[in-house]
């Protein structure tokens, strides 16, 4: 059996800290062989290079074979069944918005006509969440088998706390997050 490829689509303007946060949990979760970030600017290949393989050519331009995208806007739900027919995961390296404005339909989904489109429930997940889901259901599980919780609180110190509207899958009944972004998020937002 081929082994599964998570391509992250960049579409942020810019290669921001949280991106690059989340994108080496993508590589730390699924293993960098099996990673790929496309649309980066030259610039910043050497700042995913130790975390997949990293090209400056969109996903667009790569004519890819047996390749699938995950959208929360698309009409089917990604089965086992579903994702033995493909290779390549294709996801939105999209920061998540609230409400969402449905960017991956908008930027990736409309310029792949001839590739199937999923989605994994309705609800927004970060992009690091999404490629985790999609693993699981590679390996077998059904969307229904796995455990989730809607929104996050990230506790800065004693007063502040900073709420993220997005659905986390919890994994031993917690929700996953990296570490790394967990104090990224309490240093950014510690009011002096
Ligand atoms: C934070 S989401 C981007 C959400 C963005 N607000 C939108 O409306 O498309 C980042 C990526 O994770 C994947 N993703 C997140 N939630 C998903 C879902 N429920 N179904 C399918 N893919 C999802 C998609 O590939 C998406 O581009």
């Amino acid at each position: 059996m081929k082994k599964a490829v998570f391509v992250i689509e960049h579409l942020e303007p810019e290669l921001w800290d949280w991106c690059i946060i989340e994108y080496k949990h993508i590589s730390q979760m699924v293993g960098k062989e099996q990673v790929w970030f496309t649309n980066i600017k030259k610039e910043d290949i050497h700042k995913l290079a130790p975390f997949g393989k990293v090209t400056e050519q969109s996903v667009k331009e790569l004519g890819l074979k047996d390749a699938c995208i995950l959208d929360p806007e698309a009409p089917e739900t990604l089965t086992p069944l579903a994702a033995k027919e493909f290779t390549y995961f294709v996801f939105g390296g999209i920061l998540g918005d609230h409400p969402p404005k449905k960017r991956t339909e908008e930027e990736l989904t409309c310029f792949l006509k001839d590739i199937r489109a999923f989605d994994i429930g309705k609800e927004q997940m970060s992009t690091d969440n999404a490629v985790f889901v999609t693993k699981e259901i590679i390996e077998g599980k059904n969307l229904s088998n796995l455990k989730f919780q809607d929104s996050l609180e990230i506790e800065i110190d004693e007063i502040e706390s900073t709420i993220l509207p997005f659905r986390y899958t919890l994994v031993q009944g917690k929700p996953l997050i990296s570490e790394e972004l967990v104090r990224f998020i309490k240093k950014r937002d510690k009011v002096e």
